[in-house]
Parts: C-alpha cells; sequence; structure tokens
C-alpha cells in the first residue's frame, strides 16, 4: 500500500512495505520535481538489495563478524555482507510489512521486532511518524525493547538532482570515523586536509576518485560523519540546480553514501552514483567498539529520534 502526504508545495509517497519513501516531488518553476531514486514495480521492491528509500533497522551499518557480546553473552548474526552484518541482516526492517495509520496529518508506520530475529535480543516494538514540515519531511522515530539490545535506526533514501558529481554538499563535521578494508570503521579521522571535507559546499565529483586509500576501499564515499554540535541542530545540505535539501537531526552521526554500489541498469532507474544518501544514524559497529558512543537500549527504556529533510529552491 503507498500512503501520499501532501501540502501544495511537496508531495511525500511511502510505502508500508519497508516503510519506503518511494518518491519525494516538490513543486518548482518548471513543474513537480521528483528527487529521490525509486522503482516503478512492487516487485522490484520486494527483489531490492540497495534499500532504496528504506527504512532500516535494527542496527543499521555494519556490525563486524556479524556478532557482539551484550551482558556476558554472545549474539550471533547474519552475515549478509561477507563476514559482516548489514543493515539488521536478512530479516532487516526494509523487508518487513509494517502496520499504518494516519493520526491527524501524520503517518504512522509501526512493526513488532521479536525477541531473537536476526539473531538480537528483545522484543522490540517500533514506529516511525512521517509527516510534512512547512519544506520537507518529518521523520520521528520511537522504539522500546523487552531487554537491553543494540538499535540504530536510519532512512536509506537516494538523493538525486539528476547529477551526483555536480551537486555540492555541505557537512557539518569536523571528523569521520575510517574504515579497514571490511567497511568496518575504526578510531577518528579529521577531516582537514582530506577528501572527507564538506565544511564549505564542495561538488561531490571534485574527490570522489581521489586516491585516498579510504575513498578507494569505498568507491567513492562511504563513511560515517561525527557529526558537530549536540541535540536537534542542522548538520547538512546538498545543493544543484535551484533546489537545495537541508538536513537536521538530533542523531550524532550521518552516513554519506554516493551510490557506489548501485548498478548500471537503466531499466531499473540504477546508475552507479546515481544518487546520494545522507543517512542519519549512530555510530557503526559502536557495539564492538568502545571509543564510540553506546548504541544500547536499554531494557524498558525508549529511543525517540528525529531527523527533518528540507527542501527549498535557491537562486544561484
Ligand atoms: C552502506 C553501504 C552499503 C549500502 C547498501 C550504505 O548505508 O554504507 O556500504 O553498500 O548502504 O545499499
Amino acid at each position: 500500500t503507498e500512503y501520499a502526504l501532501t501540502n501544495g508545495y511537496c508531495t511525500v509517497k511511502i510505502l508500508n512495505y519497508g516503510a519506503i519513501i518511494r518518491s519525494f516531488c516538490v513543486q518548482t518553476e518548471d513543474g513537480l520535481k521528483e528527487i529521490v531514486l525509486h522503482y516503478d514495480s512492487a516487485i522490484d521492491y520486494l527483489n531490492d538489495e540497495y534499500y532504496l528509500g528504506a527504512t532500516v533497522g535494527r542496527v543499521c551499518g555494519r556490525i563486524e563478524n556479524a556478532s557482539f557480546v551484550l551482558d556476558g553473552k554472545t549474539y550471533i548474526l547474519d552475515k549478509n555482507d561477507g563476514e559482516n552484518c548489514l543493515h539488521g541482516g536478512y530479516n532487516g526492517f526494509n523487508s518487513k510489512f509494517f502496520s499504518a495509520k494516519t493520526v491527524g496529518d501524520s503517518l504512522i508506520m509501526t512493526l513488532f521486532s521479536k525477541n531473537g530475529e536476526g539473531g538480537f535480543p528483545g522484543d522490540i516494538t517500533f514506529s516511525v511518524t512521517f509527516s510534512l514540515v512547512n519544506k520537507g519531511l518529518k521523520i520521528k522515530y520511537h522504539a522500546e525493547s523487552t531487554e537491553n539490545t543494540p538499535f540504530n535506526v536510519t532512512n536509506h533514501t537516494y538523493f538525486n538532482f539528476g547529477d551526483t558529481f555536480n551537486t555540492e554538499v555541505f557537512i557539518d563535521a569536523d571528523m569521520v570515523t575510517p574504515v579497514k578494508a571490511n567497511l568496518i570503521p575504526e578510531g577518528f579521522l579529521n577531516v582537514e586536509n582530506t577528501p572527507f571535507d564538506f565544511r564549505k559546499f564542495k561538488k561531490i565529483g571534485e574527490s570522489i576518485d581521489s586516491d585516498n586509500e579510504i575513498i578507494k576501499i569505498c568507491n567513492g564515499y562511504d563513511i560515517n560523519y561525527v557529526l558537530n554540535g549536540k541535540n536537534f541542530r542542522k548538520v547538512a545540505a546538498a545543493k544543484h540546480d535551484k533546489l537545495q535539501i537541508n538536513v537536521y537531526t538530533d542523531m550524532p552521526a550521518m552516513q554519506f553514501y554516493t551510490g557506489n554500489f548501485l548498478p548500471n541498469n537503466p531499466q531499473k532507474g540504477l546508475k552507479r552514483r546515481g544518487g546520494f544518501c545522507f543517512e542519519t544514524q549512530r555510530f557503526p559497529n559502536a557495539v564492538n567498539n568502545s571509543e564510540y558512543p553506546s548504541v544500547i537500549v536499554k531494557k524498558g527504556k525508549v529511543f525517540d529520534s528525529e531527523t527533518i529533510f528540507e527542501v527549498v529552491r535557491t537562486e544561484y
């Protein structure tokens, strides 16, 4: 089932499968403009391997060796990315049917994830609420667990302004978490004098193929930014062709991913680097790495978080 939220300026369409953002259209001088990658058919969503527009959990990003130890117990997860667990494993939130209801102007999608699902402990009751704010989309996440459990949720929308290389990006972050050959982050890296410095607007294409070792491992940008500041704040932006996306979140981090693993498949509307993701999140692999802030949701405690993707028209 597809739901549409509209306010005359933007129209966002969301599927009850994967709580997927299937369409994000904005009214421009030249008519409605679609700014996200999407498929035409439901089957393509069922077969999708690229998380197009999906709500991603229980734990987004990679967990090294698909295992972790919590409260003295070892948990074994799905190895769906080489030796690692990616985006919650084979039965992640992206592949679930959510219950949907509308309350006022909001669309609330709910999911129950059973203790042991994907190898993770605790029953999780999860909801994601979509609503339109003046010029964009607000996404609110809520989760509760019956056991201590790692939890990290994001949205995997690929924004597409028609030309990823010439899209200019800003990310308010002094540091990234550099990755090893298996794409697992370790330590911290200051972005100064690296291709990862987006503290001033810079074209994605400028350094996407630089001979920086990490860029080569990732085939472009696929890295976790340690966002400056705390609480709800503006953390990133992207602009091209008179449109600008602004990203606001209370999350501490954001994966900037330039679709390096997307295939060239014109029939499906896909192209390598044909879009880019601003995945607001907590730190990847934090459950195995004590130098990163904890992602454990404690038994009986709640997780709440909010991200806004705002789209404004610019003149430049
Ligand atoms: C990850 C990529 C991964 C992609 C899957 C992103 O969040 O950072 O490494 O290939 O998701 O579509």
